[in-house]
């Protein structure tokens, strides 16, 4: 049945196609694709103007109206995607590491074509290469941002091992608010090299594209620029779960929490507790995924002959944002409590400008006791001096033993 209709619904339509084809033919109504097609590079770091002009045959067409099918190839996606406009420009996003490839059409309709549309048989294509300027290899690697807990974005990436060693990176960053292209307001360094980016709390927009382009100069040359172009509120890490509790009743444990401080609204987050049991055969792990904002689960028939442990981190879920990272785990919770007090994790912890004080008061301590140890040597020796020459020459009665 379907099989059949399909086939009269396919003839249908081919002999549509074929009157439609005979009246364009009998009328002689073709239409020339559009002219002059150019991209221009407004320095928004793949935001390209795309600009045409009518065939010359239509330049003082006034009796139809004159409209044209963009094609433009989304390098992002890997496929075509078109709009039909009746302007003369348009303004899309590019991979500029990527071919840039645009399509345009001629559609005509109205009295001059007995109002039907007339499509160019033809379109007017342009290709533009890649830059592909600075030298080989030395481009930024695993280019990521992170929008942490919706207050403030870092984004990171890794030096390529061709990158001579007096290069430097710049990051600089451009969206629909921003007139021109901006650098990095706050570089992160590690031993003196640029190794990221922190921008401050609401200085990127949400929902709109940010395109990004890492590039930068060495002696050897310009570094090959990478592109970039995202929307932060697809790249949420959530604050750790804090507020952990856990409750016993009989025969059941109930954990309770709180969504993560912050920005990112309840409803959007999805939750996965992790479960540890462990006892005299071992450890066991298992995992539960909480996908509808829920901050409790109730676990009845607990082995109470075994220490349980609980873990929660969370997510911002896929009908918020297209995608998230995972938050930190929690700090565990446990039943019974007692191991948890072990001191060991406390001293893991130990910041690091702990030992960098601890050093520098015992480097102080040190030279305080060399330098008062010299002092007192000092005025020691000159007075055996002193001594020795009363002694000789007057063995003066006032040095007492004490003195020496
Ligand atoms: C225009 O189209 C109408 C039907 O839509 C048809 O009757 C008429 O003959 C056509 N005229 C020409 C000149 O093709
Ligand atoms: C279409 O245009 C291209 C150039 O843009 C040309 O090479 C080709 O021959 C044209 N095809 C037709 C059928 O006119
Ligand atoms: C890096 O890109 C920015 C923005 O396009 C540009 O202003 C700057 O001159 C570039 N720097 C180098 C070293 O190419």
């Amino acid at each position: 049945m379907a099989r059949k209709s399909g086939l009269t619904c396919t003839a249908t339509l081919m002999l549509l196609l074929i009157t439609l084809k005979e009246r364009i033919y009998c009328n002689g109504l073709t239409v020339n694709p559009p002219e002059s097609l150019v991209i221009t590079d407004p320095g928004h770091l793949g935001h390209l103007e795309i600009a045409w002009n009518p065939p010359d045959s239509l330049t003082n067409m006034t009796e139809c109206s004159v409209r044209y099918q963009l094609e433009y190839y989304n390098s992002y996606r890997d496929s075509w995607a078109g709009i039909r406009t009746d302007k003369r420009t348009y303004s899309a996003q590019f991979d500029l590491m990527k071919d840039v490839r645009v399509r345009v059409y001629t559609l005509l309709n109205g009295p001059c074509t007995n109002n039907t549309m007339i499509k160019s048989t033809n379109y007017t294509e342009l290709i533009q290469k890649p830059a592909n300027t600075g030298v080989l290899g030395t481009e930024a690697l695993d280019f990521t941002c992170v929008f942490h807990n919706m207050e403030y974005t870092e984004c990171k990436w890794r030096r390529s091992e061709k990158m001579p060693a007096n290069s430097q990176h710049e990051l600089y960053f451009w969206h629909k608010e921003l007139g021109q292209a901006v650098e990095c307001p706050q570089y992160i360094k590690s031993g003196g090299v640029r190794r990221g980016c922190k921008f401050a709390d609401e200085s990127l927009p949400l929902f709109t594209d940010i395109n990004f382009c890492l590039n930068g100069t060495s002696d050897e040359g310009p570094l090959r620029p990478t592109f970039t172009s995202l929307q932060i509120q697809n790249h949420v890490k959530c604050a750790a779960t804090e507020k952990l509790h856990l409750q016993t009743g009989p025969d059941k444990l109930e954990l309770h929490w709180e969504h993560p401080d912050g920005k990112v609204p309840g409803h959007c987050l999805e939750y996965e507790v992790e479960h540890n049991k462990e006892g005299p055969d071992g450890k066991q792990s298992s995992k539960d995924s909480l996908a509808d904002g829920q901050t409790s689960l109730t676990l009845s028939s607990i082995d109470s002959s075994k220490r349980h442990c609980f873990r929660v981190r969370s997510k911002v879920h896929k009908y918020c944002a297209t995608t998230s990272y995972w938050s930190d785990w929690s700090h565990p919770v446990c039943q019974p409590e007692e191991k948890e007090a072990a001191p060991e994790p406390e001293w893991d912890g130990v910041p690091v400008y702990v030992y960098i004080a601890v050093a520098i008061i015992a480097t102080l301590v040190l030279s305080l006791c060399a330098w008062a140890m010299f002092k007192l040597k000092k005025p020691a020796q000159e007075k055996k001096v002193e001594s020795l020459l009363t002694s000789l020459f007057a063995k003066s009665p006032l040095l007492g033993p004490t003195e020496v």
